[in-house]
């Protein structure tokens, strides 16, 4: 049995990741390594992907800290030890394997998509359902931005608040990923933007379209006298609920696409229930094949454009995430993992 153990590690293909193990910085707790195994496709409805980006999202800084520790069970596992995890969750790249009962994709296409965790890694197992051929005008780099962030933006802004022409919309936290996304699918639609973000991005919230600015550093939205919204897209969450509200036309209603501060998580989670869903609705990522066809459209049709901020190495992906964590992205932080 012990010939047969050496045997089946010696046929084992390995490639690189990034490994996190515990909790914490990620520079602390997130490392390269170039000894994991390399998936296997395993069923019929799966796609293995070489991956060529990623993008960094909120939920990955979230796992790596292990923020709020109420979901440390979901980022760590039940005893909460994060051991061999590997996040990321937006996939571009090209297709190297086809499960039998996949017929969109074949090997050798560039695609996009989406999975659960382990997209920190040069290879990814990623549902049918979930992946899409990557249109030529779209780079690798805007593919693996536009995945989490401009499918949620799109879910906030097309479904949620279901933004119509003349419509009035302030965003809040206007000039990150999803932020950036939002401003330019609010504007498709003919809306009045009003762009909450630190006087450093005025010109790139506006360089989007928007047409008003914020400077949330100098001024407080909430304390408007004679502006009032339709829809508030509240990717910030750190005003209460009362106070925002102030702000709303009579029939206006707020978007919350965030948990709020992280140390106050279950503040905001109360105001979601009791509002949630008819004035209070919450976007959510489904990165259905529809929703990755429909974000891909509208970038390439020129509607929107993905902001990529900064292009991180491979090995640098702690780096990023750290970034990310920071709050002070502007547009999509990307992680390169081969050359296209
Ligand atoms: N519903 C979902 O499925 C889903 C999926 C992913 C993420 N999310 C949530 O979406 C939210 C936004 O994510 P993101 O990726 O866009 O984050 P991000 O890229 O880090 O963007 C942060 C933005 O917030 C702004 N900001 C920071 N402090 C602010 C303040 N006090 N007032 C106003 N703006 C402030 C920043 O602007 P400055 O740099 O100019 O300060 C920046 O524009 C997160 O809370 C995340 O949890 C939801």
């Amino acid at each position: 049995s012990k010939r047969i153990f050496h045997r089946a590690l010696s046929t084992t293909v390995m490639m690189k990741a990034i490994v996190q193990n515990g909790f914490g910085p990620p520079q602390e707790v997130m490392q390269l390594d170039h000894q994991v195994p390399k998936p296997i496709l395993k069923r019929g409805d799966q796609v293995l992907v070489k991956i060529h980006a990623t993008s960094v999202n909120t939920p990955d800084w979230l796992a790596a800290y292990g923020v709020p520790r109420a979901l440390r069970p979901v980022f760590g596992g039940l005893l909460c030890r994060a051991r061999n995890r590997i996040r990321g969750y937006d996939v571009a790249g090209v297709v190297e394997q086809v499960g039998s009962k996949v017929d969109h994709v074949q090997v050798g296409d560039e695609v996009m998509g989406s999975i659960e965790e382990g997209a920190f890694a040069e290879y990814a197992l990623v549902p049918g359902k979930n992946v899409i051929r990557k249109p030529d005008k779209i780079s690798m780099e805007e593919a693996a931005g536009a995945i989490m962030s401009g499918i949620t933006a799109h879910s906030a802004i097309y479904e949620a608040a279901k933004v119509q022409q003349g419509q009035h919309i302030l965003i809040n936290g206007a000039s990150g990923s999803i932020g950036t996304f939002a401003i330019q699918m609010a504007k498709a639609q003919g809306a009045t933007v009003t762009a909450v973000c630190s006087g450093r991005n005025a010109a790139l919230v506006k360089s989007l379209g928007a047409d008003y600015v914020v400077d949330y550093t100098k001024e407080d939205f909430t304390a408007s006298e004679t502006t009032r919204y339709d829809i508030i897209l509240d990717n910030v969450l750190n005003r209460p609920y009362e106070e925002t509200k102030k702000v709303l036309k009579e029939d206006g209603f707020i978007v919350p696409n965030s948990a709020g501060d992280t140390d106050k998580f279950w503040g905001s989670l109360p105001q979601m229930i009791i509002h949630k869903p008819k004035n209070y609705p919450v976007p959510d990522c489904n990165p259905s094949r529809e929703n990755l066809q429909k974000v891909a459209g509208l970038i390439t049709s020129k509607k929107v454009k993905v902001v990529i901020d900064r292009v991180f190495p491979f090995e640098q992906t702690p780096e990023a995430v750290e970034y990310m964590a920071s709050n002070r992205g502007k547009g999509n932080i990307i992680i390169k993992i081969q050359q296209d």
